[in-house]
This record gives structure tokens, C-alpha cells and sequence, in this order.
């Protein structure tokens, strides 16, 4: 027995807001001299930006500037449907009216010849012809333009071994170390032997998986030709810039290209030419063990919070043991993009979009045809990217697209006090990245993003998350999730809260409402949290009602109207008396900042997705870890595990665990979402 369920809350925690760390960046960028404390104030971006103009508060001034949108003006909120109440319960729970039907399940069938789900009996080879674990990023890509048949694409983040394998979890009682002379509980987990671990591997990475709306209900196709499980084993390629560089190269691979897996893929993209790209984020929890002493990797890797060990992959897998294989480490953080046309393409790591914590690749085509990539590095004090490709997208030529992703210029953001945004270039050889610096070419770049990012003066940022640009109208939705670490003097502008445990949304409108300029005008759309607590400062339009208001925004999704969806991770009881769900958020006119609760996930879960498709008939959300936590949920009021959890959803069987799941959510009788 081993004390790994500490490390592994630690790990999870590590993601909300109660992690021990400061953050791992080091520099200075936070106090930002030149904008010390200058909190920000409407009143002060107005009086910059827009002082002729006499507007009421609740208008924006980003919406004026785009001054496209007669709605702008009509106020009215742009969402009809009877929100859900807030709360806490073992199911989830829809707007009245509409159906939300479990389409996959955790272990669920994905090819003819997939065994049945057996969580008493679970082996690699099974798990990795079945439904991954803790489904985050969705996405589709329609067949011949349909929204009723297409790919499903789902990320699988991570395993959570005490709600997946039966047998494994002791409750042990030992003394408290923050609250001395008390008590407290924990759940130990038994050491893994290699066939869990490899159990976990193949539980990572991605399923592709053909779908189809027969008679209004959405249906897997399990006899699909292109149907795929990528996993932590799957064979890939590293391209671009970096690609083949000797601090890629291992015992293993002495190309530097060749690499096996995809881990920790939280969010991600479909590109315009019908692609599957998967974000690498939080892989310092897959790598044990210590860099031999005076490695040049050191101050790269701490920079990144590697290794962390959460994980015994390296007990059984070398590579994953710095000690061991020093460079192997390198191999992981960047973008993947996959070929979903061919099941036997080797997916690609596209290492000119960088390599840090990614979140997402939400992308969208700029005026002139090249392909903007906005990626969020989620960690606190870290920064806001984008990559636009050098290339242009052809929409009359498929293959033309498929290496767009390695050549182009990744910038990093910096938001001024003024509401202005500039977009600084992370390029070799211009300002300080160059040897003077440790940098030697445009590969020690991408493999130290951070640390290039760092001496541009970035703005370091409350944890950025999704990053969802809207074709329609040139405007940018930011999720800033939490930073309970961030000190009185050190807000900058755009994140203007010390001690943020609720997060925030910026809204960006690029100048020219041209997506590749590397100017652009900022503000912030909403401060989140319960606007009935006045230190909360939280800033929902007051038609929000106690159900609507949210903490921790995280994924987004923009309809074909235009409409911002945020899905949310780390409510919960303790932190805002009601479980994540999905929010419906206005951006215009006088019900801009107005939230309702459309969807709520069960105990413990958070909310991933979200996905509406272009006819917005249908919206996909992904459960993820449901049943971890309860404790503090009066419903339960204990530690969740294996054999006694906060919930079996969705089976509500004895014998099953509970499972992630991805939702198709209908209207009943047909017709668009939330219209
Ligand atoms: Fe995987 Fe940033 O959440
Ligand atoms: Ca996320
Ligand atoms: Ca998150
Ligand atoms: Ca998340």
C-alpha cells in the first residue's frame, strides 16, 4: 500500500484552486511595474477607449466597436429556455423540455469485436478497443456536411484509479497536519502492478467513433471503418521546427520524431479541413524518478512542474523515468493533430504551436485565409498563446491543409491597462530570444515556450482555459478559471482579483475584427462567482438569477448564432453550493453578462465539452469524474471510492462504477437549442 491517493488529489487538486504551489512561474511579469494595482474599472477602459461615445454601462463597448449587431441594441437576452435549478444530487439534470441521452459510456463498445464492459475483469487489450476514461474535449466533423451524421472526437484526460478499479482503496484515519490534535480520512490506494498501469495507459488519449441522429436519437455507429482508440501507446510523430532536435532524441529514437502516445489531452479542435486536434496538458503528473545531476533540462522541466509522479507508468515503462530517459519528457506538451479520414494515420505533434500546459486549439480562419490558434497555457501566472499558420487555408483541397500546422508564428499576449492586447512573436532571433539567452535556434524556443514567453513580458494570467474565437463577429472569449494564489500587489488589468477563487471571462476584440493582427483591444466580460456576496465582487448582469451565476469557467463552445456556452469545473458544495454544469451567457446589448443554467452534471463530476452542432439541434457535454467527491455534499458527506460512492451514474447499478459519459442533449419534438 501506498500513499498515492494524496498525490493524485494533489494532482486533481492541483487543477482547482486549493494546490499548495504558487504557481511555477518565476519571473516578475506578475507586479508588471508599470501597471502595479491599477485595478480595473470600466469607467477607466471607457474614459480610454471610447470617451465620445455616451453608453450605458451594461453596453459594451467591444459590441459598439463590432457595431454590427442590431440585437446590440434590443437587449433582450438571446437564450429562451426554463434554466434548471442549482444544487447538488447524484443525477444530472436538463432544461425543461429537452432530452439529454447518454450516447458513450466509460468501457462502452466502439467496434464490432469490443468486449463487453466488465469492471470486475478489466484488461488493456479490452480498454483499448472501448469508450476511454474522463471524456473532456468533444468535437464533430460531419460527413458530407451533416449535422445528423459525422465523427465524434473525445479526449480521455486522465484516470482516476479509486473510482475505477474495484479492490484497490483502504480509508485509513491518521492524524491531520494542518489542524494538529485532529483526525482525518484518506483514501489510500494499493500500489499499481503493470497490468493496471497499462490498463490507465490505454484509458488515456482519444476515441474517434462514427455517429448517427436516427429518428431524432443520436446513435454509435460500432461497424464505422474509420472508428479509432488513440491511447498513451499509440505511435505518433513529432513535426515542425522541432522536430528531429537533439533534446527530442532518445535511447529509444535517435530521429527525434518517432514518439508513442498522447497523455493529459484536455481540450482541443477540429480544424477547417476536417481534423482531430488534441491538447497535451498537465503530462508533469505521467513522468518519476530525477534528471541526472546538472542536466540541461533542469530548469526547463521545473519550469513545467516536472516530473510530479502521480502516476507509476515509469515503474514499468522507462520513458517515463527522467532518470532514466531524460529527454522523453520533451516528447510531451505540445498539440496533436489527427487524420480522422484514415485509421491508420500516424497523428502528428505539431511542435511549431509550442509546448506548455495546452488547454485547447480552438481556431478559426482569418480574413486573408490563414489559420488562427488560440491556446491557453492552464496554470497560474502562465500565459494566453495564439499560432497563426504562414499558409492559407484552401477549402477546394484537403490535402493542401494537412501540413498547415508547422510553419507559422506562435505569439503570446500581453494585455495593457489601456484595454489594449498586443500579440508578441516567439520567434528565434529577434528581441531576447537569442544565445545570449540559452536560445540556439527556433527549436529551443518551442521546447522552453514558457521561458521565451516569460522574457517578452507576457501577462501572466488567472489559469487560462479555453479560448473560443467567434468567426462571426472578430471577438475572443477567454476562460480565466481561478488564482487563489495571486496577491494584492500582484493583479495586473486583466486580472484584477487577488485571491481569485471564481475566475473570470476577458473578451477580446482582434483589431480590424482580423484574427491574425497582432493588435487588438480587451476587457472583461464577466467576473464570476455569487453576485449576492458583495467581496466576491462577481459582475452577472442582475438578471441572473441564484441558479445562473458560476464559478470557474472553463470550456466553451460558440453556436452558429454566435452564442458563448461556458462549461464550468471546481463547483461544488464547499465552493458554491451546486455542481458544474453548462451556462448560457449573453455578450450583447443591455442582457450582456446575463447567465442561466442550461444543463447540471451529478455529485463530484465536472463539466467538459460543451459542443453545439451547426445546425444547433444538438449540443454534446462530456460528465467527467463523476462521483469523485462527496464529502462535502450533505447527500453523502464521505470520502467517494470503488466500493462506495457519491453516485453510480448513469447506471445507478450495484454492480457498475460510476462512469464519464458524453450526453446528446435534444430539443423534445425537434428545433434548436436554447432559441
Ligand atoms: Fe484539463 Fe485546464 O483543465
Ligand atoms: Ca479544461
Ligand atoms: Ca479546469
Ligand atoms: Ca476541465
Amino acid at each position: 500500500m501506498n500513499d498515492h491517493i494524496s498525490a493524485r488529489a494533489a494532482f486533481r487538486t492541483s487543477q482547482l484552486e486549493e494546490f499548495e504551489g504558487e504557481g511555477l512561474n518565476p519571473t516578475d511579469n506578475r507586479t508588471m511595474g508599470e501597471i502595479i494595482a491599477a485595478r480595473f474599472s470600466r469607467r477607466s477602459f471607457l474614459r480610454g477607449a471610447l470617451a465620445a461615445t455616451a453608453i450605458a454601462a451594461t453596453v459594451s463597448p467591444i459590441a459598439l466597436i463590432s457595431a454590427e449587431n442590431a440585437r446590440a441594441a434590443e437587449g433582450a437576452s438571446r437564450f429562451s429556455f426554463k434554466e434548471v435549478e442549482a444544487g447538488v444530487d447524484e443525477n444530472h439534470h436538463v432544461a425543461e423540455g429537452y432530452d439529454a441521452d447518454i450516447l458513450l459510456r466509460w468501457g462502452d463498445a466502439l467496434f464490432p469485436d469490443s468486449p463487453a464492459f466488465d469492471p470486475a475483469n478489466q484488461t488493456p487489450e479490452a480498454q483499448a478497443r472501448q469508450f476511454g476514461y474522463n471524456n473532456d474535449y468533444v468535437g464533430f466533423i460531419p460527413i458530407e456536411g451533416s449535422s445528423e451524421h459525422g465523427y465524434l472526437v473525445v479526449n480521455h484526460e486522465y484516470t482516476n484509479e479509486h473510482l475505477m478499479f474495484p479492490g484497490i482503496v483502504k480509508v485509513v484515519e491518521k492524524a491531520d497536519d494542518k489542524n494538529p490534535g485532529k483526525m482525518k480520512t484518506e483514501l489510500v490506494v494499493a500500489d499499481a502492478d503493470r497490468k493496471r498501469v497499462d490498463i490507465e495507459m490505454a484509458a488515456h488519449g482519444g476515441t474517434i467513433v462514427e455517429i448517427r441522429k436516427v429518428d431524432g436519437k443520436w446513435q454509435v455507429v460500432r461497424e464505422g471503418a474509420k472508428n479509432r482508440r488513440i491511447t498513451a501507446a499509440t505511435e505518433m510523430q513529432l513535426t515542425g521546427p522541432a522536430a528531429g532536435d537533439a533534446r527530442l532524441q532518445t535511447a529509444a529514437d535517435a530521429t527525434g520524431r518517432k514518439v508513442f502516445g498522447t497523455i493529459n489531452n484536455c481540450a482541443g479542435g477540429v480544424t477547417p479541413w476536417g481534423t482531430y486536434i488534441m491538447a497535451e496538458e498537465n503530462i508533469h503528473g505521467y513522468f518519476v524518478g530525477e534528471l541526472p545531476e546538472g542536466h540541461r533540462e533542469a530548469d526547463n522541466y521545473k519550469r513545467l512542474g516536472l516530473p510530479e509522479g502521480t502516476y507509476a507508468w515509469g515503474k514499468f515503462h522507462e520513458r517515463f523515468d527522467v532518470s532514466k530517459e531524460p529527454n522523453e519528457a520533451n516528447r510531451f506538451g505540445w498539440v496533436v493533430e489527427v487524420d480522422v479520414e484514415d485509421p491508420n494515420s500516424i497523428p502528428k505533434k505539431r511542435t511549431a504551436l509550442g509546448r506548455f500546459k495546452h488547454e485547447g486549439a480552438d481556431n478559426v480562419v482569418s480574413k486573408d485565409g490563414r489559420v488562427v490558434f488560440y491556446l491557453g497555457d492552464d496554470e497560474r501566472f502562465d500565459y494566453v498563446y495564439k499560432f497563426v499558420t504562414a499558409g492559407k487555408f484552401d477549402p477546394a483541397n484537403r490535402a493542401a491543409n494537412m501540413d498547415l500546422l508547422d510553419e507559422g508564428t506562435l505569439y503570446t499576449a500581453k494585455f495593457e491597462e489601456d484595454g489594449t492586447i498586443e500579440w508578441l512573436p516567439l520567434t528565434f532571433g529577434t528581441g531576447k530570444l537569442t544565445a545570449e539567452n540559452g536560445f540556439s535556434s527556433q527549436a529551443d524556443v518551442l521546447i522552453e515556450t514558457r521561458r521565451a514567453a516569460d522574457l517578452l513580458g507576457a501577462t501572466p494570467m488567472d489559469r487560462p482555459e479555453d479560448i473560443g474565437p467567434d468567426a462571426a463577429n472578430g471577438r475572443v472569449y477567454v476562460m480565466l478559471t481561478n488564482n487563489s494564489k495571486r496577491k494584492d500587489d500582484g493583479v495586473n488589468a486583466a486580472n484584477p482579483r487577488a485571491k481569485n477563487a471564481f475566475g473570470h471571462i476577458i473578451e477580446i476584440a482582434e483589431d480590424g475584427g482580423d484574427f491574425a493582427a497582432t493588435k487588438g483591444r480587451w476587457e472583461i466580460l464577466l467576473k464570476c462567482g455569487d453576485p449576492a456576496v458583495a467581496d466576491v465582487g462577481a459582475t452577472f448582469s442582475t438578471e441572473t438569477t441564484k441558479n445562473g451565476w458560476f464559478g470557474m469557467p472553463d470550456n466553451c463552445a460558440i453556436d452558429t448564432e454566435g452564442r458563448l456556452w461556458v462549461s464550468t469545473d471546481g463547483n461544488s458544495p464547499k465552493a458554491t453550493g451546486r455542481t458544474d454544469g453548462l451556462f448560457a451567457v449573453d455578450t450583447e446589448g443591455a442582457a450582456r453578462g446575463t447567465s442561466k443554467l442550461f444543463f447540471r452534471v451529478p455529485v463530484g463530476a465536472e463539466m467538459c465539452g460543451p459542443l453545439l452542432l451547426p445546425d444547433m439541434q444538438t449540443a454534446f457535454v462530456a460528465v467527467q469524474h463523476p462521483g469523485d467527491g462527496g464529502e462535502d455534499w450533505e447527500g453523502f458527506g464521505r470520502l467517494s471510492y470503488y466500493e462506495d460512492l457519491s453516485t453510480r451514474w448513469p447506471d445507478f447499478k450495484p454492480d457498475m462504477p460510476v462512469r464519464p459519459s458524453v450526453l446528446a442533449v435534444t430539443r423534445q419534438g425537434g428545433g434548436k437549442i436554447g432559441v
